[in-house]
């Protein structure tokens, strides 16, 4: 069965917790956080202060990916304020290896992401030490873009890395996901869909929720 982790940064913040209500109360699995710093990313969004409350209205699992420069020094917030998984993008991080421990050390699983333009062959030295592979399908940065196509043979190449080792990894995709397509990325070998525009722009995000879950 498929993870449904939608990406609050699509959210209304003026409601912000009727937001985490709703998908508290949906069948979302996870809730899925973008940071961004306007550094590794053309755009800036929230950190671990918006975070500890977003925690505070949910015992689901609190996934967070950041877009920054040295996510290492502020790790330890992001543990604080109530991440479950952190995801690193690996084009930020010149000792992945480095980061890898230091998010398993705090205690929670460890995610890295992987922009567009990077191949899936970067991974194969750590993918045995990781929880998560987060797979941009968009450039990072904002919500509300296409589908990159190329994505799809990507996630098979991902699929039969850790398919071949003994990694546990899961295969998530993150961005431009939509009714349409979510059934050939699942096909392909996906594990977690991050869904953003998808839910929050529509009318009845609850149900757009309850649809993804039965692909
Ligand atoms: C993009 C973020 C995504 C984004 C997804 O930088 O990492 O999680 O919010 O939004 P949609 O689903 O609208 O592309
Ligand atoms: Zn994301």
């Amino acid at each position: 069965m498929s993870i449904i982790a939608p990406s609050l940064l699509s959210a209304n913040f003026l409601r912000l917790e009727e937001d985490c209500k709703m998908l508290h109360e949906s069948e979302a699995d996870w809730f899925h956080l973008d940071v961004m710093d306007g550094r590794f990313v053309p755009n800036i969004s929230f950190g671990p202060m918006i975070i500890e409350f977003i925690r505070k209205t949910t015992n689901k699992l609190c996934d967070v990916h950041l877009m920054i420069l040295e996510p290492e020094k502020y790790a330890e917030a992001f543990k604080k304020a109530g991440a479950d998984i952190l995801t690193v993008h690996i084009e930020a991080c010149p000792h992945l290896h480095r980061n890898i421990q230091q998010i398993k050390t705090l205690g929670m699983q460890a995610g890295v992401a992987l922009n567009p333009h990077t191949p899936v062959s970067l991974l194969k030295d750590v993918i045995a030490d990781i929880d998560l592979v987060c797979m941009m399908s968009v450039n990072p940065g904002f919500g509300g873009q296409s589908f990159i196509l190329n994505t799809i043979q990507k996630i098979r190449e991902l699929r039969s890395m850790i398919d071949s080792t003994a990694s546990n990894a899961k295969i998530e995709i993150d961005g431009g996901v939509t009714l349409e397509n979510a059934k050939s990325i699942l096909d392909a070998g996906a594990d977690v869909l991050v869904a953003g525009n998808t839910v929050f722009k529509s009318a009845d995000p609850k149900n757009i929720i309850s649809l993804l879950k039965k692909l």
